[in-house]
Order: C-alpha cells, then structure tokens, then sequence
C-alpha cells in the first residue's frame, strides 16, 4: 500500500535535475511518433544498454510496447518547444520536424545534441510505468550546444 503523499514524493524526485530527450518510433507502416522523457538513464556499457521509463496511461502505450527498436534524442536548451509539442496528448507525430532514419529504422532528430538508436532489449514491468531498455546500435552526435534542462517542474539553463 502507498503511504507517501504522491504532492510531496513527486516534489521531492523534481528535486533530481535531468537533461531532456524526446523517444522516437515507428512500427509498421504507422508514422513515426515521439515522446518527450526525462527519465532517461545509461544502464551498461557491455552491452551497450539505456533505459526510459513510460507511463502505462500514456496514449503512446500501445506502440511502444510492440515497437522492435526506438531512438533517444537529448535536447538542446533551443529547443524547448519540441519537448512541450511532444509532451501534449494526442499529439504524438513528427510532421514538420527534420529526421532522419537511423539503422533500427526509426527516425532520429537532426539537430539533438545525441541521438541513441536502440534495439528493444527488455521491456520491465515496474508499477504504473514500464521500464525500457534498449540495445544501441549506432549513436549521433549531430550539435554540440548547451542541453535543454528540467528541475523542479520546470526548465532551467545551465549556470555559466
Ligand atoms: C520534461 C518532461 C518529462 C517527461 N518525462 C516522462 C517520462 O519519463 N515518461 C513518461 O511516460 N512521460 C513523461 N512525460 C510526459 C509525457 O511526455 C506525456 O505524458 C505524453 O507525451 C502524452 O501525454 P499523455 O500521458 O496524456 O498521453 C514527461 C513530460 C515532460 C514535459
């Protein structure tokens, strides 16, 4: 039974600032979809292994549960519009946004500061989320700019 006060926990982890990074997509001959995420983690280095975590109530559930491989893009502090695009409801696409297919056949972003092109590797069931791991395959580091940051709710930039 859960005793916390979810307020205060979820208050407490904002507390852990992260970068921010959008998941891309793409099964079958559907669009290519993404989620804006910042639970993203590196797990191993042999193999080469990362992890995300997601939402069991979130509309993209059922493409990422049969999804074959997916791609994680960190974002740059410039392009903070990207991720609350890609944090709305229902609005899962990628129109207009320059991609590119990457070797597990999902679209990575052309201007990420690092573009991680994954193999699903386990998927963990873990409470209201599902744990996410990939297998790289290939990585890009297609900018070299300051990244997009997320602390207490919010997104912050990097003290000079
Ligand atoms: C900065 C930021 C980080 C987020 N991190 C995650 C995450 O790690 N996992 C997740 O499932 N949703 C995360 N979300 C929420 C999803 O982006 C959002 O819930 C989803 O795209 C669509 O909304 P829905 O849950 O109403 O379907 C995050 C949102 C923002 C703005």
């Amino acid at each position: 039974m859960n005793t916390l006060d979810s307020r205060s926990f979820r208050n407490a982890l904002g507390e852990f600032a992260t970068g921010v990074a959008i998941v891309t997509t793409q099964v079958g001959d559907d669009d290519p979809i993404g989620i804006t995420v910042n639970s993203f983690s590196s797990v191993s280095l042999d193999p080469p292994l990362v992890l995300w975590c997601l939402d069991k109530g979130s509309d993209r559930l059922e493409a990422f549960q049969t999804c074959a491989g997916f791609t994680i893009n960190v974002l740059a502090a410039t392009q903070q519009d990207l991720s609350n695009r890609l944090s709305r409801s229902g609005q899962p696409y990628l129109e207009g946004i320059p991609v590119t297919e990457g070797v597990n056949g999902c679209p990575y972003l052309s201007q990420s500061l690092a573009a991680f092109e994954c193999e699903v590797y386990a998927r963990h069931d873990a409470g209201d989320h599902i744990i996410m791991v990939g297998q790289v395959k290939a990585f890009q580091q297609p900018s070299a700019e300051t990244p997009l940051i997320y602390h207490r709710g919010g997104y912050c930039e990097l003290a000079s």
